[in-house]
């Protein structure tokens, strides 16, 4: 059997870069221990590890102090503390159908226990939220605009710096979910006005799973809820309303954090540019070739302007499912197929009444050997649909 072609980036980065590998064993092995807790040497080295890391994350997306950068399990983990804590009874929220469930269901939970009302604002037919429309949704009550800077189904990647503007001459919080595009695209919560700003760390950032980010700028705060162990003044009765500890509560996921440490190197010497560059350059490729094959459907790709590496496509004849299990036991090609957890985008292209899409999400690793094949995988799988027709 061939080697797998892997083009389920947008659920994770596969494979990550050797060095990050290299780094989280040999950092784990040297320096394993609980950071900030203990004095030794080997403590002190891992706690060090972590300020550095936060350091280097809060320059990376030009956030404001190092240790309002919070260390999470993943996005879905920095989402619910940055809902649950800024959302109060009685606030209205705007967000949008290209969110992943890691927003809709905590809002969705929110709105039922009668805390908040949502306005989900739709996208046009290239995929884009107008900022316009987030300013026409703001109401008196408004705390929170929270959107998805890239698209985990469609791809399409958000004007930030524009809705930014609007929610900041508004004076409401600006939530984004950057799952998709942090270490892809360059981010600046200051040029953006971005008030709190979440990724997970096993995507484009190149860390392992497990780990995710929450950043929240100095002049915001998150309300604490949840409580434990902080690793000082242990004889307080609550939970330290300083940050990092404010949001972080036990033991931190130490090799995650070296991952994230070692992913960043990696962005740093490979290039945000060459990154994106070369991944959009393959969906090029991908998306002008299976679009003249005869029963492929693409979903919001018409150019790939503002634009990831992440296409969805259906082929007639087959159910997404089906087109995805042919793609991987006659081709080897690994993608996902059906709602990607992000079922309103799927209501508003018209797929969440056939089973979703296949989605193809190209990656740093990627080759245009695999991109040739996949495309061939398509080609022949359309022909078979064609014959079922
Ligand atoms: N949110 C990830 C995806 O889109 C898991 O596949």
């Amino acid at each position: 059997m061939e080697s797998l072609i892997y083009l389920d980036n947008a659920a994770t980065a596969w494979p990550k870069p050797d060095s990050v590998y290299e780094f989280m064993d040999s950092f784990y092995r040297s320096n394993g221990v609980n950071p900030g807790r203990s004095g030794f040497d080997m403590a002190i080295g891992a706690g060090d590890l972590v300020e550095n890391t936060r350091a280097r994350l809060r320059d990376f997306f030009h956030g404001d102090s190092a240790e309002r950068v919070v260390f999470t399990y993943n996005a879905t983990d920095s989402l619910n503390l940055l809902i649950r804590g800024v959302v109060q009874k009685g606030d209205h929220v705007i967000s949008t159908n290209l969110e992943h469930n890691s927003v809709l269901r905590p809002l969705k939970h929110l709105e039922r226990e009668g805390l908040c009302e949502v306005t989900w604002l739709p996208f046009n037919e290239k995929g884009f939220i107008d900022p316009e429309d987030v300013k026409q949704a703001l109401k008196p009550n408004t705390r929170l605009v929270i959107v998805n800077h890239g698209s985990n189904v469609i791809g399409t990647i958000q004007d930030l710096t524009a809705i930014g503007k609007v929610t900041q001459e508004a004076g409401v919080l600006f939530g984004v979910d950057a799952s998709q595009t942090a270490g892809v695209l360059p981010i600046d919560m200051h040029t953006m006005h971005i008030d709190l700003l979440v990724t997970t760390g096993h995507k484009a950032m190149m860390g392992p799973t497990g780990i995710g980010v929450l950043v929240v700028r100095d002049h915001v705060d998150v309300a604490i809820t949840r409580a434990g162990g902080t690793g000082v003044r242990s004889a307080y009765p609550y939970h330290l309303e300083e940050y990092p500890w404010r949001l972080e509560a036990g033991t931190l996921n130490l090799v995650g954090v070296a991952g994230l440490w070692a992913g960043q190197e990696w962005i740093d010497k490979t290039g945000l540019d060459t990154i994106y560059t070369h991944e959009h350059d393959l969906a090029k490729v991908f998306t002008e070739a299976v679009r003249e094959i005869e029963g492929v459907t693409l979903y919001v790709c018409d150019d790939l302007e503002n634009h990831l590496s992440t296409i969805s496509l259906n082929v007639a004849g087959f159910e997404a499912g089906n087109t995805g299990t042919l793609l991987d036991v006659e081709h080897n090609i690994a993608t996902r197929t059906g709602l990607q957890c992000a079922p309103k985008v799927h209501e508003q292209i018209g797929t969440d009444t056939i089973h979703g899409t296949v989605r193809f999400s190209i990656g740093a690793f990627n080759t245009r050997e695999h991109i040739d094949k996949a495309i061939e995988g398509v080609r022949e799988i359309a022909e078979m649909g064609q014959k079922r027709l």
